[in-house]
């Protein structure tokens, strides 16, 4: 039932291609994005005029990655919050907000609440879930399912990649219904999602020299994580992964903070690991990051970079290189992600742990 595999997040890991592909699959047809269980009209989705994505842990990371993506799609402002926080503020809003509320099991305490929260105030709800008929699209208005397939590992990892493309779909369905996108850019977004589960599995095939790091790394005491634009969600959500399946202390931060407090932590042999965007996406955005990761390797920092095949800047930067392929710049967490489950999952099993089962974790937090 593991497939071959010792534990069923390995398993999980491997299965991320056809996750995607099956998250994607009819959701594009007679030259239209279509959302599933779609309770919103056309003239609902056009009404909206903000976006408040609420999720707990990777989730919440879904949403932040996909702020970056909605924003530029359709000119909607587009704010992401923790359900834990969101659901104990008054938060500003009406009819015309749109809640996406991102939950895997479809159950999560906090998720539900802020989903009943803004519902109260007569926001509109759509839910993107992994589980069919759970309480969180249950008690939304809209329903976009992800079809990873069943999820056992505790630590989400199809179920993340599959909210982003699902979180994605929403936000082209945005677009599609505001007129911010034409139907032809509508088309092409969707075929370049459409070509992610391959470059995932190109990934999962270079993922040996990962793990030959991921058993160097073993011994460490705490591991840091960079990034910036899309790339910075991507930080935060390798380090939890860390966290949580390795109990190592782990953070992840904007690069661009690094002078605002975190350099400070850099010391001798610390590794930091860093996730580069591509040289060919914004030229600014690249040369930023080139500095900072030199910036922390005159510091002494170990430095961990994923990035763009081909990008030979930051060969000299780095003192090992993840490389993974082109793809657009939007579009990089789907598979800058995988690299840093894998790393996670290996340091953790060189510790002996069960990846399945993390300490103190539950898979789905039905109580607050
Ligand atoms: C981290 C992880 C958790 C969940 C969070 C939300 O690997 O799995 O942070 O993402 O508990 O769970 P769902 O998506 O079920 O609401």
């Amino acid at each position: 039932e593991k497939g071959g595999h010792d534990y069923f997040m390995l398993k999980e890991i491997e299965e991320q291609p056809e996750a995607l592909a099956n998250t994607l699959r009819g959701h594009f047809d007679g030259g239209r994005i279509i959302l599933d269980e779609q309770r919103l009209s056309d003239q609902d989705l056009r009404d909206v005029d903000k976006v408040i994505v609420v999720a707990c842990g990777s989730a919440y990371h879904s949403g932040l990655i996909a702020k970056y993506a909605i924003e530029h799609w359709t000119r909607l402002p587009v704010e992401v919050e923790l359900a834990s926080e969101f659901r104990y503020r008054d938060p500003v809003l009406d009819r015309d907000t749109l809640v996406v509320a991102v939950s895997q099991s479809g159950e999560t305490a906090d998720t539900l609440e802020a989903v009943r929260h803004a519902r109260e105030q007569k926001a509109r709800v759509l839910a993107v879930c992994n589980t069919n008929g759970a309480q969180i699209p249950r008690e939304s208005d809209a329903v976009l399912y992800t079809h990873a397939g069943p999820e056992i590992g505790v630590a989400s990892t199809k179920a993340f990649l599959a909210q982003i493309a699902a979180n994605y779909l929403v936000g082209l369905a945005l677009a599609q219904a505001r007129g911010t996108k034409y139907p032809d850019e509508v088309a092409r977004e969707f075929r370049e999602l459409e070509a992610m589960p391959d470059a995932v599995a190109r990934v999962l095939g270079t993922t040996e020299q990962v793990r030959a790091l991921g058993r160097e790394l073993a011994d460490s005491k705490a591991v840091l994580f960079l990034g910036r634009h899309v790339g910075y969600p991507v930080a935060l959500e390798g380090a939890l992964k860390l966290k949580e399946l390795a109990y190592m202390h782990a953070e992840g931060f904007a690069a661009g903070e690094l002078k605002h407090g975190p350099i400070a932590l850099i010391e001798e042999g610390l590794p930091v690991v860093v996730v580069m965007p591509s040289p060919k996406g914004r030229a600014v955005l690249h040369s930023k990051m080139v500095s900072n990761i030199s910036e922390i390797q005159a510091r002494g920092a170990r430095t961990i970079v994923i990035a763009e095949e081909g990008d030979e800047t930051v060969r000299p930067f780095a003192d090992h290189l993840i490389e993974i392929p082109a793809v657009p710049t939007l579009l990089q967490p789907l598979i800058s992600t995988v690299p840093l489950q894998v790393l996670a999952a290996e340091i953790a099993r060189s510790r002996g742990y069960d990846v399945d089962k993390p300490r103190n974790l539950a898979k789905s937090v039905t109580v607050e």
